[in-house]
């Protein structure tokens, strides 16, 4: 059940796709659509956990250099996956939003992902955020520019710029920064999510490969976080 001291924003970085159906002698692909299905899963777990915020990494700025065929499937999937699930996300009162750079994203793609959002923007339950064509520093370098645009037309003092102003021109802007950022696969390292955002997130990286966490191993890591102290850089007295 959900936990007061529990994480109020989860990121997930959903790795281990490509290895879970490999093993399988399947095609990468398959991993995805498997991956696919979880993030339902995840998502209908949130408000029972106590999770209001759940944002998960599903493309970075990195993944073009895959083969065209597995981006090519992969941008097909999300086109699939948001014209399969919207009613169903509507329903359960979940709000999603996007972050990354969707100048690259095909014209189809990015048409889906602006009816979505404008189709949940009453919700308030869970508030999912799904990143797409995402990097940290290149979301750092799209803020830092606009930041620029908005000095030099006057509408910002440099003298007034601060970190709280930064957070502000960022693509996730309206989300609060995660508490837990959790990987998948063994991978123990970031690659490029939630830089600025996750300077005090605590991290958990376990081995369950992306289309194997249930819900079940959703709640078990939460679970751990409980034990967690954190202290902001303080002393606790
Ligand atoms: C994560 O799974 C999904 C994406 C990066 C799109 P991977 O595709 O990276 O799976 P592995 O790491 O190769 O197993
Ligand atoms: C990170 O996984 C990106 C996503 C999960 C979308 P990758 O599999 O692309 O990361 P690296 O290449 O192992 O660092
Ligand atoms: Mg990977």
């Amino acid at each position: 059940m959900a936990d007061l001291n529990g994480p109020k924003h989860v990121a997930i970085i959903m790795d281990g796709n490509g290895r879970w159906a490999q093993m399988r002698g399947r095609p990468r692909l398959m991993g995805h659509h498997a991956g696919a299905r979880r993030v339902r899963e995840i998502v209908e777990a949130c408000p029972d956990q106590g999770v209001k915020y759940l944002t998960v990494f599903a493309f970075s700025t990195e993944n073009w250099k895959r083969t065209q065929s597995e981006v090519a499937g992969l941008m097909s999937l999300f086109r699939r996956y948001i014209q399969r699930e919207a009613r169903d996300l509507l329903a359960r009162g979940v709000r999603v939003r996007f972050i990354g750079d969707r100048v690259r994203l095909d014209d189809k793609l990015v048409t889906l992902m602006d009816e979505l959002e404008l189709l949940t923007s009453e919700n308030d339950k869970v508030h999912l955020t799904i990143a797409l064509n995402y990097g940290g520093r290149d979301e750092v370098a799209r803020a830092t520019k606009r930041l620029a645009y908005d000095v030099a037309a006057g509408k910002l003092d440099p003298k007034d710029v601060g970190d709280e102003t930064l957070t502000q021109y960022l693509d996730t802007c309206f989300l609060p920064d995660p508490d837990l950022v959790i990987r998948t696969s063994g991978e123990a390292r970031i690659s490029n999510f939630l830089l600025w955002q996750s300077a005090y997130a605590e991290y958990e990286f376990i081995e369950t490969l992306w289309p194997d966490f249930t819900k079940d191993v959703f709640a078990d890591v939460l679970s751990g976080y409980q034990s967690r102290d954190r202290r902001f850089g303080a002393v606790k007295v």
